[in-house]
């Protein structure tokens, strides 16, 4: 009998919830900073490692915009992608949906259309030489304003045949979904998949407000759900995936200890969560690490997990065919791992 690490770790899987800002290693960075001459206020690899503890979202954020800001050209985007891509294969990810923060970058100076191509190639480059299919979603960050989100929305028209979605991250407490209701409904009418990260550290309020103002497919993390009932039953009814991350909260305290990870309490709740790695160069680990972090620390069933993996496609924005495929592979794989 297979262990469940394994059958984790070697079964071909979608990721949903990834930034590829958050992928970003020391060593690339300092190459990257080293190339385009930026200094960074730390001196080794280690000492960025040892800066990486924090005690809630807003400290992780402070140093993952201070990590981004040597990212400058269209070459830089390109590997930080491709190093993600080349990781994230070698966990049997063959379908990942990628969040990229365009305003971290334009604000600096940095042209959009250097984001955007940087990090699509390389995801044309996985789709041919590494087989990983990948939506693109475009995040608006909620510590700015819903103008500075309009502007950053006209100044992607140019580039939406590569943007497929859109998202909501940065400092949820005091920035609720709705001040980007203009700005989704925008999105919307023009066809683009929707998500936002809520319930994070946010109240079961910005969750309502994430599904009745912005209209989300998807909830990115969504673990304060569990504290309001009618909010699980609306969530389990429409079968909106959540994007879990495990690795994440427990680096960030949203919970203290792995073995107290809801997981499973999601999935006895007739909830839809998948696993994600996040920010896995910030959070110590990519996806299969995230896997293993919570088959070490719960009580889960091989049901569990194979739950799991199946709502990961099921949960993706994949056109129908290319998931029904995805699921037969995972299916094929599950039947086959005894
Ligand atoms: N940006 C990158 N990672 C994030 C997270 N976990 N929550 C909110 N914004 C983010
Ligand atoms: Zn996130």
């Amino acid at each position: 009998m297979t262990d469940l690490n394994t059958l984790a770790a070697n079964a071909p899987k979608a990721e949903l919830h990834l930034h590829i800002e958050g992928s970003f290693e020391p060593e690339l960075m300092f190459e990257i900073a080293r190339r385009n001459d930026v200094n960074l206020p730390f001196k080794s690899v280690e000492d960025i490692r040892a800066a990486y503890d924090f005690s809630n979202l807003q400290e992780f954020l402070d140093i993952y915009y201070q990590g981004m800001s040597v990212l400058l050209l269209e070459q830089d985007f390109y590997d930080l992608t491709w190093a993600y891509l080349t990781r994230a294969a070698a966990d049997h990810v063959i379908h990942t949906e990628i969040f990229f923060d365009p305003q971290g970058h334009t604000e600096r100076g940095v042209a959009f259309a250097d984001v955007v191509g940087g990090i699509s190639r390389a995801l044309g480059d996985a789709k041919d030489k590494l087989g990983i299919s990948s939506k693109l979603i475009m995040c608006f960050l909620r510590h700015l304003s819903e103008e500075e989100a309009l502007a950053t929305w006209d100044e992607a028209q140019p580039h939406l045949s590569l943007i497929d979605g859109v998202g909501l991250d940065s400092s949820e407490v005091g920035h609720p979904p709705s001040k980007f209701k203009k700005v989704f409904a925008k999105a919307r009418a023009a066809g683009l998949h929707l998500v936002a990260h809520a319930g994070e550290e946010g109240p079961p309020s910005y969750i309502w407000e994430a599904l009745d103002d912005l209209c989300i497919e998807r909830v990115d993390h969504g673990n304060r759900a569990l504290e309001d009932q009618a909010l699980v039953k609306r969530l389990a009814d429409e079968g909106l995936c959540l994007t879990v991350c495990p690795l994440s909260n427990l680096k960030l305290c949203v919970i203290d200890d792995m073995k107290n990870h809801p997981i499973k309490v999601m999935l006895d709740a007739g909830l839809k969560p998948n696993i994600n790695s996040d920010d896995p160069s910030y959070f110590g680990g990519y996806v299969n690490d995230n896997f293993l972090a919570l088959i070490n620390a719960l009580p889960l069933s091989r049901t569990d997990i194979e739950v799991l993996l199946r709502n990961g496609f099921e949960g993706s924005f994949m056109d129908e065919s290319d998931k029904a495929e995805a699921l037969h592979r995972l299916q094929n794989y599950i039947k086959n791992t005894g």
